[in-house]
């Protein structure tokens, strides 16, 4: 896009912003121009344009149909996320509160829901996956499930494979890095690794978007993990996914949020008890 904008650039990226803003509650700020202009540089070339504009003049006039909108969601959202990411969450959840979860249930064999809410590739719905497998191999008696939903269909198509590169597993200690992934023994996919079957087994990704009225997912959830998707958002559709959220929870279920999210959290029925992490007190 030209560094001195015309009033028709300018009109048509105002457009797409606020486009973005209601299908998905992202919140662009007018300096992320050359931001959209670089996510957006496939689809611009896949669809034969030359100028962004005129790529996003065709998106918001529904010329290209709503995959190709669903395309360009996908790409303007920020995917960064790792395993064991903001690792004192993780310790916590293992060791204090996983016992207070279960000292609360009166089944033999009670079964933890949990929930990464916004799970990218799906490094956060498998850390806390190998945190409840190891809660299991030290003798907590539980079952348990995980679910990772993500409005960006190619990331949630990437959680479900479950495979990562190398790199990546390296914020896993070795030896759970050694418990609960695989490598591959092709030469093609030397640098890649494969979690384990038994933790694939238990954590299921769905794409959904939070901006949605209803969500389709269980109620009785313990624990939510929402952490780096708030920031994203306007006040107004923070508080809004915040509260569809707890709906989900069960009493006494946690919801953890980012380390620069705590503040942005204030919710009827959702007492803090850390700054990131909230309770379900009702
Ligand atoms: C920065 S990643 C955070 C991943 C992970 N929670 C973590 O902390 O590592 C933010 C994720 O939020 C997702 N996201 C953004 N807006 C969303 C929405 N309206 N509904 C569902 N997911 C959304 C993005 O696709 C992205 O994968």
């Amino acid at each position: 896009m030209p560094a001195t904008q015309t009033a028709y650039v300018q009109d048509v990226l105002a457009r797409f912003r606020a486009q973005i803003l209601k299908l998905t509650g992202i919140s662009l700020s007018a300096s992320k121009t050359s931001m959209i202009e670089q996510r957006l540089r496939s689809r611009v070339i896949e669809n034969k344009f030359t100028k962004t504009e005129d790529y996003l003049a065709a998106l918001l006039s529904d010329r290209l149909g709503p995959q190709e909108m669903e395309m360009a969601v996908d790409m303007i959202t920020t995917n960064t996320t790792s395993f064991f990411r903001e690792k004192q969450h993780f310790d916590y959840l293992s060791d204090v509160l996983l016992a207070q979860l279960l000292s609360n249930r009166r089944e033999a064999v009670p079964r933890l829901k949990l929930w990464s809410a916004a799970s990218s590739e799906g490094a956060e719905a498998f850390t806390l996956a190998i945190v409840l497998a190891e809660a299991q191999r030290r003798g907590m008696r539980f079952d348990w499930a995980v679910l990772g939903t993500d409005i960006s269909g190619r990331m949630v198509a990437k959680a479900r494979r479950g495979i990562y590169h190398a790199d990546q597993i390296q914020q896993i200690e070795p030896a759970l890095r050694h418990r609960y992934t695989m490598a591959s023994n092709s030469a093609e996919h030397g640098n890649l690794v494969r979690m384990v079957p038994e933790l694939r087994a238990k954590v299921h990704f769905k794409q959904m978007n939070l901006m949605d009225a209803n969500y389709p997912v269980d109620d009785g959830v313990d624990v939510i993990f929402l952490r780096n998707v708030l920031i994203y958002f306007e006040t107004e559709a923070r508080q809004k996914v915040v509260q569809n959220l707890q709906r989900h929870l069960r009493p006494g279920g946690y919801l953890f949020v980012g380390h620069s999210e705590g503040m942005s959290v204030q919710c009827a029925g959702l007492e803090q008890i850390k700054s990131t992490i909230l309770r379900k007190t009702s």
